[in-house]
């Protein structure tokens, strides 16, 4: 079969997909997860008592609100809170209930790519806190930042949650926090969340769970190229494997072929073999100390102004500004 090039893919899942399927060792980005299923799933994740990282972030919030405020309002003038893939929103909801309730003057920005998913939340937003002043910006991170901080003059707290971040290997991460500080002013702050380094068991059962969500979660990656590319995977052929390295803190995901098996995607004119127990590699959840957090920010020109933690120490949001 001719090598394709990178012009004759009409969208970056083509090009991705071929790129990664025909590397050695094969991978997939985590980011091709979401679609309606994968956003479902991930919902369920997020529901399942094994994923610790919803409820700690959580109960951050809950615990901590009074001091959050503070932090941000300390000036006593009106900020922008600028959420960066805002979701359902369901834990930024406890945190914009209690603004609201202590009177705090405040515009919620949330950020999202999906229109749906902002619509849905403006929705629930004008139902559960009718007086709140939101101003959704569909788009990119980046594009949306920028636009908002070339519109808004008001000071900025950036939101990152969900340990968001550990989707991203340490030199993506370090691009990212850059590309934040860059639209940073100097009375700013970026509020980030970063999943813990803690008993690896906990870990690997949260992303291991055994009513196989997560699994169904991994494999709806190949789904995606069965039905938007024309593939034939068969998804009884792969299983889901998690490994943990408790020193570097990364977690990742696998899909692992249990067999010799040929799989052809026809928009991409692409027959790809596999060997018996050949891995195709498809997220990291980067887990994190103070250590390495600090480093990221020197890195990239932040600096750590407070974090704040839950009862078991796992799992830390962290408040950075500009150097
Ligand atoms: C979105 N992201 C932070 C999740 C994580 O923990 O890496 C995605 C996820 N993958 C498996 N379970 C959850």
């Amino acid at each position: 079969m001719s090598e394709k090039t990178a012009t004759l893919f009409k969208t970056a899942f083509e090009n991705e997909v071929y790129q990664g399927l025909t590397d050695y060792p094969k991978h997939l980005s985590s980011k091709y997860f979401y679609d309606v299923k994968g956003d479902a799933l991930f919902q369920d994740i997020m529901n399942m008592p094994e994923y610790y990282l919803t409820d700690a972030e959580y109960e951050i919030f809950n615990a901590q609100k009074t001091a959050i405020a503070e932090l941000f309002s300390s000036d006593y003038l009106p900020f922008d809170l600028v959420e960066l893939g805002a979701g359902d929103g369901k834990k930024t909801k406890v945190l914009l209930s209690h603004f609201d309730k202590k009177g705090i003057d405040f515009q919620y920005v949330p950020i999202d790519i999906s229109q749906n998913a902002l619509d849905l939340l403006h929705d629930a937003l004008q139902r559960e806190l009718p007086n709140l002043n939101v101003k959704p910006v569909q788009g990119t991170y980046f594009e949306a930042l920028a636009q908002v901080a070339q519109q808004q003059k008001n000071r900025k707290v950036i939101l990152f949650l969900g340990s968001n971040i550990g989707n991203l290997l340490h030199d993506q991460a370090i691009t990212f926090l850059k590309n934040v500080q860059d639209l940073l002013e100097e009375d700013d702050l970026f509020f980030v969340g970063f999943d813990q380094k803690k008993n690896p068991q906990t870990i690997l059962d949260a992303y291991n769970d055994a009513t196989g969500i997560t699994a169904a979660f991994n494999k709806n990656i190949l789904t995606r190229i069965n039905s938007e590319l024309g593939g034939n995977f068969n998804l009884d052929a792969f299983f889901h494997w998690e490994v943990y390295n408790p020193e570097s803190g990364t977690a990742k995901s696998y899909l692992v072929s249990t067999t010799q098996q040929s799989v052809s995607i026809e928009q991409l004119e692409l027959k790809i073999d596999f060997d018996p127990w050949e891995t195709i590699h498809t997220e990291i959840s980067q887990k994190y100390d103070d250590r390495t957090v600090h480093w990221l920010a020197e890195e990239s020109g932040l600096q750590i102004v407070t974090q704040f933690t839950d009862a078991q120490k796992q799992y830390k949001n962290y408040v950075f500004k500009k150097a």
